[in-house]
């Protein structure tokens, strides 16, 4: 296809599906879950968590205590939604934060935060109304704005990616946001190319080692996946599109040295007269199956479909392929969407209600046979998100996850988050975990890699945790080879901030 007419085509879908006619006005009272929220915070003070900020930057030098590795320098960015209201509204959804990008600059003269709010088309709209003006994910207004483009309601609040000496911030459903990696602010839109402006751009990219860069976007209204090969130096290398027969709301997906794997929950999207938000425009079938999408990354025409039961994942760690053509990959499992459609909505006017297990779960695909299998692989007793692994094996044979967990098998802690960091081994079944203190609770940890050695060994795992006790953000650095033994160092800022989502680590 030509490239013109792909983007015109997708263009003209990007926009309809986050169109207008997909919301409509909801008769609710709109400034209680607001009050709501303030009266459980009480209750549960670890919600501090879930609080808007109610300024646009954040600075501060960190204090820093214990032994910070001499070579650990670089930046950890990280995004996640921020501002939770909006002239007294509250967001309906812990996916309607507005974003705000932070960074953990590492130098020799220390640890120094920065956090900024994204400065995107919605933020200053409704900045200069003083009101929400748009239903976005799963907020409905009583009288919303129409929205024209899905970047009228892009809140860059998912993730980030450094790419080709650009910083871009990430939402799901629209364009990247660049952002200035030392000043943080805003720059703007970002578009790979002329011919890709405003094609969904998903935010969990796959970068490989050679800075080969895969990604994908959906397009709910027309059952169609976008997907995108970019060069290390940016440039868009070649573009498909998937039809499926019905489209979700697809988070993350995996690569190996010759294909691309999606799956496709049965959590549909149907929209119909009564649907309000684009989240309630999705319908769950627990007796439809997951679609499991293989493509070859040379011919992304050349693709097939296998199922798996009904079930739904947001994140998958690594993949590799096999010289026999089988395909491992790893992602923390759900057996149906609750947390998504329920639990994460609720949360937001402090209502702590039961989410989904998590168990991570192994898949294997044998790419000559067609076939789909997974099975548990720690044990249901230990919950786990947030997996990720040495950038440098992306898309290789991995052996090591590090991910956030829970085991139910010890005391529970007050809140409601996973409140361990835990080092898994693949090859041997080992699990090295650290507890957090009950008054602390841990965002995504990275595994950043001591430069020079060789993949999967040395390094540093680090990460950022709530303090809700204290009020404040700490940065932790754990020996990748001994989580269990606790952080090494910790760097702690002076404020509190909403815990937020993905990061990356940018080696000085
Ligand atoms: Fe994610």
């Amino acid at each position: 296809m030509k490239r013109r007419s792909f983007n015109r085509s997708l263009l003209a879908l990007a926009g309809f599906t986050a169109g207008a006619g997909a919301w409509r006005p909801a008769a609710a009272n709109t400034s209680s879950w607001a009050e709501q929220f303030q009266q459980a915070l009480q209750d549960h003070p670890w919600l501090l968590g879930y609080r808007s900020v109610t300024q646009d930057a954040f600075a501060a030098d960190a204090e820093v205590s214990g032994k910070w590795p001499a070579e650990l320098r670089g930046t950890l960015y990280r995004n996640g939604p921020a501002q939770h209201e909006v002239g007294g509204f509250r967001y309906r959804h812990l996916f309607d934060g507005d974003g705000m990008v932070q960074g953990y600059f590492m130098g020799p003269e220390g640890v120094r935060h920065k956090g900024k709010m994204v400065q995107t088309y919605k933020l200053a709209a409704e900045r200069k109304a003083g009101r929400p003006l748009y239903s976005s994910f799963a907020s409905d207004l009583p009288d919303p704005a129409p929205v024209t483009s899905a970047d009228a309601v892009n809140v860059a609040n998912i993730s980030v990616l450094p790419h080709h000496g650009k910083l871009l911030a990430l939402w799901e459903a629209g364009s990247p946001w660049e952002i200035d990696a030392e000043s943080l602010d805003t720059k703007g839109v970002y578009a790979f190319s002329d011919h890709t402006q405003g094609v969904p751009f998903s935010a969990h990219p796959r970068v490989e080692p050679d800075g080969t860069l895969w990604n994908f976007g959906y397009v709910s209204q027309a059952n169609l996946l976008v997907l995108w090969h970019i060069n290390k130096q940016g440039q868009v290398v070649k573009m498909g599109k998937v039809q499926a027969e019905a489209m979700s709301m697809v988070h993350d997906f995996v690569v190996t040295e010759r294909h691309l794997v999606l799956m496709i929950p049965p959590l549909h999207y149907e929209p119909d007269a009564n649907t309000g938000s684009f989240l309630a425009a999705h319908k769950w079938h627990a007796d439809k199956p997951t679609k499991v999408l293989v493509v070859d990354k040379n011919d992304f025409d050349n693709h097939y479909w296998l199922d798996l039961p009904a079930q739904w994942v947001f994140h998958y760690g690594n993949a590799w392929e096999d010289t026999a053509g089988v395909i491992r990959f790893d992602a923390p499992r759900s057996p149906d969407p609750v947390s998504v459609i329920d639990s994460f909505s609720e949360l937001m006017r402090g209502n702590i209600t039961p989410g989904t297990t998590v168990h991570h779960h192994q898949y294997q695909i044998d790419t000559k046979a067609k076939r789909v299998s997974e099975a548990p692989m720690f044990g249901m007793h230990l919950e786990s998100e947030f997996p990720v692994i040495d950038p440098r094996v992306s898309g290789k044979r991995y052996r090591r996850v590090v991910m956030l967990s829970r085991n139910h098998l010890l005391k529970q802690p007050a809140h409601v988050n996973l409140n361990e960091v835990s080092t898994m081994d693949l090859d041997s079944g080992q699990r090295r975990s650290y507890r957090y203190p009950d008054q602390q609770i841990p965002e995504e940890h990275l595994f950043v890699p001591r430069p020079g050695s060789t993949p999967e060994s040395e390094g540093w795992v680090v990460g950022s945790a709530l303090d809700w006790h204290k009020g404040q953000m700490l940065l932790n650095v754990f020996n990748v080879e001994a989580v269990d033994d606790g952080p090494v160092a910790t760097a702690r800022l002076p404020y509190a901030l909403p815990l937020g989502l993905h990061g990356k680590f940018v080696q000085a």
